[in-house]
């Protein structure tokens, strides 16, 4: 009751405040803005609030499809088209478009309809809080989630969901009621720069984790994306790079995971991708948009833009797209315009653009961004700091432990080298660049442009591992002069080096380590057999060293509380229960790509990549052609050991249910992360297994989990194109329960019975 009150009261204020701003800049002629071309033949827009129409949209008894559609109906033209364009937010010098209303280190802006009483739409990146733009005039200092990847790594949708749940508060309480979070794009070449955003190579496995993460981030009445839809798997060349896939391929890889994040967090939006799908712009592409989205899945959300990402706008209007977004006078493209005349020449449809802003408004009314408006407040950082740190002291991997790890509270010297783990970790940079509190803790580091530069958060493993262990004499050296790092190793009993691997948006990078670090890793490895590497990466690297060092952690980019957690798994005060998201390989040669697609090509030409491995991605890969990778997909190590018996599988009402045991047989509590792979005897899938359930576990010393999880039907199926449906061959199958893609515990058969499924809810029954 108390909070419909407060809830109540805070609609009222915002409204009325807003309304007040908006009512100014029309009186000012012009909407506000310094920069608006002519409108000719448009119906004006009335300067007055009008009663009767605002009272009949924001009836909260009607169905938001109702609320929306009066809405609609009470539109001139010019206010459709205002709720289909979206400015560049920042205040960028080259953006002439700079509205008072603008936040100020936002991504983008779409305008609101003061007349009908429409609230702007304030758009915040991304996926691991709330982001900072490039060249915005001062920071924004909120609370950074790890990447994407490491929450992947956790395997724990419910604490994704916890995370998306504190990103999307701090979005609401910074005046945003659109985050552009939710990367699901599969990693199919591991050096994508923005492999740190997303999920991992599993379309399982990501689509559940992202779509946790938006399922949290919308419980605070506020709209989130999933993107970049799709096939955005590479950076290089990414707004020229045709992708090339066949479509069962594309249905049972990347598209799955989309389909799969959108069934499980309902995402008030898509954002279409920069990159071209089998010739045709994604954001222009009717067949993902309006066949596969729309149609097929019956998404309900609206679509919009990656920034820039529209190039023709009578193709991307009538493909489905809903919404333009980032216009900015640099690029001089205004969709608004465009549309209007494309509208008035009947080359759009009316109804088209009646479509696009009812899905727009009906959104937001669903979400309660209407009815809870967003509202600038304080946020409770120290109880965010407990929630990022427990993300990622649950994807932190262990990799490698020859007994060195936990590290003993008796130890007397410890040498911490390199990484800048004396006051931060690194994070990833672009768009999604989150400034952690305290802000940059190593300046000057990397580009002096977007995207850079290199921003660390102010989490220093050195000094959590100080209070971790009081009694040790733990020794600093920033690993810049190999001989003094080497020294300081061979003086202690354990030698903890911090690798770091800066990646970002716009760029890929090489999976070997840069500035030498490999060097110093095999450095101190040779003065000190002890040596632990600690390293902090967008995603999977070369570990050349692996073999001669004693232990290794994965600790991705941590967030802003990264050096705790780091340090609280080095002591044991954390039993690691991380799992690889992605296979980490042992050379370039093993990837469908070695040279990466369309690397040192000039820029802006146009590119073309052929995913020929089509949705054998990642482990599916590595079993298909018999390839031994580094580090395989769902590999992690714990500090107790755990046993798993009694695998059964059964149908129960036409679903494969899989049910087991997990048994903790060391001496501390742990996390085990159990995988169960789906396999068809005879063949006939583009590689032998797929990840078909997952669960984490929980278990006690000494105690029995039991678990019984459901196999999604569309991990049994192919992909018939010719049907337009998922096909189960009848046939034998061997479920198996696994540690890794590559640790099997126990295997069963089953004989499953043919079966045709629909391609998604919206598509035509069978
Ligand atoms: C990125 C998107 C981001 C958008 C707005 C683009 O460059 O690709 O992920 O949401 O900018 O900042």
């Amino acid at each position: 009751m108390l909070r419909k009150r407060v809830v109540e009261r805070r609609a009222t204020v915002l409204r009325a405040s807003w309304v007040l701003v908006a009512l100014a800049f029309a009186a000012l002629g012009g909407q506000g803005c310094t920069k608006r071309p002519a409108n000719a033949d448009r119906t004006p827009l009335p300067v007055k609030p009008t009663a009767t129409a605002t009272a009949r949209w924001t009836n909260r008894g009607l169905s938001p499809d109702q609320r929306a559609q009066l809405l609609v109906d009470a539109m001139t033209l010019d206010e459709k088209l205002t709720l289909v364009t979206g400015y560049f937010g920042a205040q960028k010098a080259w953006n002439a478009y700079q509205f008072p209303e603008a936040r100020r280190q936002s991504a983008g802006l779409v305008r609101g309809v003061p007349r009908l009483d429409f609230p702007p739409q304030w758009q915040t990146d991304a996926g691991s809080g709330v982001a900072t733009q490039g060249e915005a005039p001062s920071e924004l200092e909120r609370t950074l989630l790890p990447s994407g990847i490491l929450t992947a790594a956790t395997w724990n949708p419910a604490l994704a969901e916890r995370a998306g749940a504190m990103i999307g508060s701090e979005a609401r309480a910074s005046g945003f009621n659109v985050m552009l979070a939710g990367g699901v794009n599969l990693l199919r070449d591991p050096g994508n720069g923005r492999n740190f955003e997303y999920g991992g190579e599993d379309p399982l496995l990501a689509g559940t984790m992202v779509g946790a993460l938006v399922r949290g981030i919308q419980s605070n009445h506020i709209v989130s994306t999933v993107k970049h839809y799709a096939l955005n798997d590479q950076e290089t060349a990414r707004d020229t790079v045709n992708v090339k896939i066949d479509e069962a391929a594309a249905r049972m890889s990347d598209l799955l995971a989309f389909q799969l994040a959108i069934e499980q967090g309902d995402p008030g939006s898509v954002m279409c991708s920069y990159n071209l799908v089998n010739g045709v712009y994604a954001c222009q592409n009717d067949w993902l948009l309006t066949t596969v989205l729309k149609g097929d899945w019956a998404f309900r959300g609206y679509v919009m833009t990656d920034w820039g990402a529209q190039h023709d706008t009578v193709k991307n209007a009538n493909a489905g797209l809903d919404q333009e977004t980032g216009v900015s006078a640099k690029g001089g493209y205004q969709w608004l315009d465009k549309l209007a005349a494309a509208i008035q020449a009947g080359r759009v449809p009316r109804a088209r653009l009646d479509d696009m802003a009812r899905r727009i408004s009906r959104t937001l009314i669903e979400k309660g961004a209407i009815d809870d408006p967003v509202q600038p407040a304080s946020i409770d950082f120290t109880a965010h700091a407990a929630v990022t740190q427990a993300s990622a002291e649950e994807g932190i991997v262990l990799l490698k432990n020859a007994d060195v790890l936990p590290l003993a509270p008796s130890l007397k010297r410890v040498a911490v080298i390199g990484g800048h783990a004396d006051v931060g970790v690194v994070t990833g940079g672009g768009s999604a660049q989150v400034y952690a509190p305290g802000g940059n803790a190593v300046r000057g580091l990397g580009l002096d442009h977007w995207p850079g530069p290199e921003v660390y958060a102010r989490s220093s493993p050195l000094a959590a591992l100080r209070s971790e262990l009081p009694h040790t004499d733990i020794t600093w050296s920033d690993g810049s002069d190999l001989a003094l790092a080497a020294k300081a190793a061979a003086a202690a009993e354990v030698a903890i080096v911090f690798v770091t691997q800066w990646t970002a948006e716009s760029l890929d990078f090489p999976l070997t380590l840069p500035n030498q670090q490999d060097k110093l890793v095999e450095a101190v490895a040779h003065t000190n057999r002890r040596t632990l590497v600690v390293l902090e990466t967008g995603g999977p690297v070369l570990l050349p060293w692996l073999e001669r060092v004693a232990g290794a952690l994965e600790a991705w980019y941590p967030g802003s509380q990264g050096g705790t957690a780091i340090a609280r798994i080095l002591s044991g005060a954390v039993n690691p229960s991380g799992h690889l998201p992605c296979s980490f390989p042992q050379a370039l040669a093993q990837l469908p790509r070695p040279a990466g697609a369309g690397v040192g090509a000039p820029e802006k030409q146009p590119a073309s990549v052929s995913y020929d491995e089509g949705a054998a991605v990642g482990y599916r890969w590595y079993d298909q052609r018999k390839l031994e990778p580094q580090l395989p997909f769902g590999y992690g190590l714990s500090y107790t050991r755990f046993a798993s018996d009694e695998l059964a599988a059964r149908v129960v009402a036409g679903e494969l249910e899989v049910s087991f045991r997990v048994v903790n047989t060391g001496t501390r509590a742990g996390k085990q992360v159990a995988q169960i792979y789906v396999s068809p005897v005879a063949g006939g899938w583009e590689a032998p297994k797929r990840l078909g359930a997952f669960a984490k576990v929980d278990v006690a010393p000494g105690a029995t989990a039991e678990r019984t999880l459901r196999v999604d039907a569309r991990l049994l199926a192919v992909y018939d194109t010719a049907r337009h449906a998922w096909h189960i061959a009848p046939g034998d199958y061997t479920i198996t329960l696994a540690a890794s893609a590559r640790e099997t515990l126990q295997s069963v058969k089953i004989r499953l019975p043919e079966r045709w499924l629909r391609a998604g809810a919206g598509a035509p029954r069978l």
